[in-house]
């Protein structure tokens, strides 16, 4: 069983979005720096994923080996290092012969890579499902060979299926080892897909797009097993990384403090991918508000339930461990615009103390909220009686 890796949503950074596999040793080195000064690690942003691209191919007894010119040091070494500034470690492998980006990946090789990945120290694994047959069930028999080898290796790794959602793991993805799986395609650095300009070369979905998916996924989160909607885009602002074009078109600071509040109602994975080294004042305000984090990492995993969804607003509820409540008001639409909401609404009786996590303002006595809403904004409230 791995259900006790995960208890709550893993956090910290992943460097596909910004970084590609332009990867380095030195960039991990430097994220890791840049993590612990700006105080990120303290508060639970804890692992550090490589994501392809670091791999080098396989030495003559088939051991994965990372790339020479990339992590001159290799991978021991570099988890040594993270390590010992209190970050975990995760790598990025395949279900078939090569990764999504033309790399060495496991497939046959599962309990030999699982093997190497502890004795290098690795914390968690993200395993993707590039170049393997597209029937749900050589995906769960290939993720089961790899989760039963990660529980054989000695080391509690936590495991990421990354199959994109198209076999539904949320309804396999724990019984077969998984703590967390990708429920859609990449996220992207934008709002939603719909507002792509028809052929546009970024593809990939945005924030909205995400949250509409995983709405309808409420029932299958839990402590150790988690959806997960991808990345945090929250400070990429379009801007490209050694990525090239992955970035996307950019958000704006309303939408990215949207991505972190409705991640956080629907408990997700908070993997940070900008350049945490050069954060704006906004980035690092929305990334390590204190309220907001305590939302998603709630110890009762519970995902906030859509309870409206009407006239481009959307009303989150997530029921806390100590029998409080947060609430999302999302406005979907382009314009500023007012929500009128009784709480009885969305089935709470009673007057509430709410505070909204964002501005900090506090009000007493609350069975009815007014708030104006801004275009795409998510409005965060917590609830006591
Ligand atoms: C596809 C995944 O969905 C991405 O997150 C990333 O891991 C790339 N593959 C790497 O090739």
């Amino acid at each position: 069983q791995r259900s006790h890796l995960a208890p709550t949503p893993p956090m910290g950074y992943m460097t596909w979005n910004f970084y590609a596999d332009h990867i380095t040793e030195q960039d991990v080195k430097s994220i890791a720096d840049a993590m612990v000064t700006n105080g990120l690690v303290r508060l639970g942003y804890d692992y550090i994923f490589i994501d392809d691209g670091w791999q080098g191919g396989r030495d003559n007894r088939n051991n994965i080996i990372p790339d020479p010119i990339k992590f001159p040091s290799g991978i021991k070494a570099l988890a040594d290092y993270v390590h010992s500034k209190g970050i975990k470690l995760g790598i990025y492998s395949d279900a078939a012969p090569l990764t999504c980006a033309g790399y060495t990946a496991s497939l046959h090789f599962e309990q030999q890579d699982a093997k190497t990945f502890a004795s290098w120290g690795i914390d968690y694994l993200k395993y993707d499902y590039c170049g393997a047959p597209s029937d749900k069930e050589t995906a769960m028999k290939r993720y089961k060979t790899m989760a039963d080898a990660l529980s054989n290796s000695g080391r509690d790794i936590v495991f990421g299926i990354c199959e994109w959602g198209g076999r539904q793991p949320w309804t396999w993805g724990s019984e077969v080892g998984g703590n967390l799986w990708r429920i859609d395609g990449d996220i992207r650095d934008k709002w939603s897909a719909s507002f792509d300009a028809p052929g546009t070369p970024t593809g990939g979905i945005g924030i909205l797009d995400a949250v509409n998916r995983n709405a309808d996924l409420v029932a299958y989160a839990k402590p150790g097993a988690w959806n997960d909607p991808d990345m945090l885009v929250v400070g990429l602002y379009g801007k490209k990384g050694p990525s090239g074009d992955l970035g996307g078109i950019g958000c704006n600071d309303i939408e990215y403090q949207s991505q972190m509040s409705l991640w956080c109602l629907q408990a997700a994975p908070l993997m940070i991918t900008c350049d945490v080294a050069n954060m704006n004042a906004a980035t690092k305000r929305i990334l390590t508000n204190k309220e907001i984090l305590a939302i998603d990492q709630d110890p009762l995993g519970k995902q906030a339930e859509r309870k409206i969804n009407d006239n481009n607003w959307q009303v989150y509820l997530k029921t806390l461990s100590d029998g409080s409540y947060a609430i999302g008001i999302l406005n979907t639409d382009s314009t500023a615009r007012k929500y009128n909401l009784a709480l009885s609404q969305i089935g709470l009786s009673g007057k509430y103390t709410t505070l909204n996590v964002w501005t900090g303002e506090q009000k007493k006595n609350q069975s009815k909220l007014m708030y104006e809403v801004k275009a795409h904004e998510t409005i965060v409230l917590k609830l006591k009686q």
